[in-house]
């Protein structure tokens, strides 16, 4: 019987696992020229750390996670996303008392979220994202926002839209779900049951509901610009301010809340629509968080961070037909002339390596004419051939495939030979010790 991948998640081969790398390896190189540094925390924590960190009042938590009982019977989840961890690590290993603060670090990897699939939806999914621990300062809640921004645009997406909201800091939230309490009591009777949980938990998440007839509802609910305290005001002013000094465009929207418990203060999302019309839904998002040090035990440690999910990522540039699948270039292509010379050949292939060069070989006793065909579909500048007379001599055939020329080369003489078809000689150096 065949056995097919699980449902939500995907294989990735070909163009597509090489845009995946592309997009990898760009987010890092941004990363990295924000100085956030490399981190990497499991993909199983233990359960409670998702409970009181992401929320139980959020879908993540009360719907989606896979959650399940190891050998020792402890209650085990696959990570539904990586801030969480993220803040376990720093807080267990104690970093914030060993590293310079604020801790800022960049991560990827798969998470885990039992959702319906669809479109930009899936069970497995990737992310990359950083995360900027221990200051409570604005600047790096704009940082962080920039960062996104500017690395959205490093991959070739223009007309990035960049929602952002402000839920203030602990006061202004009390009152604002206060003021909610109040309003979707009296409508609550109307509702769908999700939200009926919702407002024993978080009236907060009454906001995300998708149920048609509730957003009616929701549309005249209060709005939380009207409950934050003056000092939160300004602090979100003050952003849009850096955002606007930075020239990165933004739209407030206030009806924007986010589906994770831990956020206070700024949270954002980045959305995009391609010229075809494909919109997946946020591409990326984050926010400030206040509490999620003390909700995994910590001491009082603020931070913001961000997050993109790479299928999105990859189904708008696929759609947009902007190219991120590269092939690795081969720069040389062995060809052995029958079966004996795969050894040296097989050797020859590794010491090329060892100089730094790109090498394939072939190992499977094609004829020549078929050699040249994988060559070419790999696209190698140079093929070297190899039969019982070059092998005599202590030669090799050398073939520019682009050129369609060959010369045959002392074997001594190889590497030097191969570094001036490469451009790898420095001439102003030679002629510089020729004077
Ligand atoms: P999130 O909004 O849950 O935030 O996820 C961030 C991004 O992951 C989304 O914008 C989306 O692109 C992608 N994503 C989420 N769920 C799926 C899915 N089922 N299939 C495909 N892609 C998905 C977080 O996870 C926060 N940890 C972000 C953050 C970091 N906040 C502060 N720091």
């Amino acid at each position: 019987m065949k056995i097919n991948k699980v449902k939500g998640t995907h294989d990735l081969f070909n163009d597509e696992a090489r845009s995946y790398d592309y997009i990898e390896l760009l987010f890092k190189s941004v990363a990295n020229s924000f100085s956030y540094d490399s981190m990497r925390t499991p993909i199983i924590e233990h359960t409670e750390l998702f409970q009181r960190s992401t929320g139980e009042s959020s879908d993540i938590v009360r719907k989606e996670m896979y959650t399940f009982l190891d050998k020792g019977n402890r209650s085990i989840t696959l990570r539904p996303e990586l801030t969480a961890g993220i803040m376990r690590n720093i807080v267990e290993n104690k970093l914030y008392a060993t590293s310079d603060l604020p801790i800022k670090c960049y991560y990827m990897g798969p998470n885990f979220r039992y959702e319906r699939p669809q479109q930009g939806r899936y069970r497995q999914f990737y992310q990359m994202g950083v995360e900027c621990i221990g200051e409570d300062n604005v600047f790096y809640d704009a940082e962080c926002i920039i960062m996104g921004y500017h690395y959205l645009t490093m991959l070739g997406l223009e007309n990035v839209k960049l929602r952002i909201n402000s839920l203030g800091g602990n006061i202004s939230r009390n009152n604002y779900r206060k003021a909610l309490e109040e309003y979707f009591s009296n409508h609550i009777d109307k509702m769908c049951d999700d939200c009926k949980e919702r407002l024993k938990l978080n009236p907060l998440r009454i906001l995300d509901c998708k149920v048609k007839e509730d957003q009616e509802i929701v549309a005249d609910a209060p709005k939380i610009s009207d409950y934050l305290t003056t000092e939160d005001k300004e602090r979100f002013e003050y952003l849009c301010e850096l955002l606007e000094e930075n020239e990165i465009p933004y739209e407030i929207d206030e009806g924007l809340v986010r589906g994770l418990d831990y956020y206070s203060h700024v949270i954002f999302e980045f959305h995009y629509t391609t010229e075809s019309g494909l919109n997946v839904g946020a591409v990326g998002a984050g926010g400030h968080y206040d509490n999620l040090s003390e909700d995994v035990g910590g001491p009082k440690m603020s931070g913001v961070g961000l997050a993109f999910g790479e299928e999105r990522l990859y189904g708008i540039l696929n759609d947009e037909g902007i190219d991120t699948h590269n092939k690795v270039q081969t720069d040389i292509y062995i060809m052995p002339l029958g079966k004996e010379q795969r050894q040296n050949c097989f050797w020859l292939a590794n010491e090329l390596r060892d100089e730094g060069y790109r090498v394939e070989v072939n190992l499977n006793n094609k004829p020549l004419r078929s050699q040249f065909k994988i060559a070419e579909h790999m696209n190698a500048k140079i093929g070297l051939i190899v039969g019982d007379e070059e092998i005599e001599n202590d030669t090799i055939i050398v073939r520019n495939l682009e050129a369609k020329e060959q010369e045959s080369v002392p074997l001594e003489e190889l590497v030097e030979t191969l570094d001036e078809i490469f451009g790898l000689v420095d001439h102003d150096h030679d002629d510089e010790e020729g004077e």
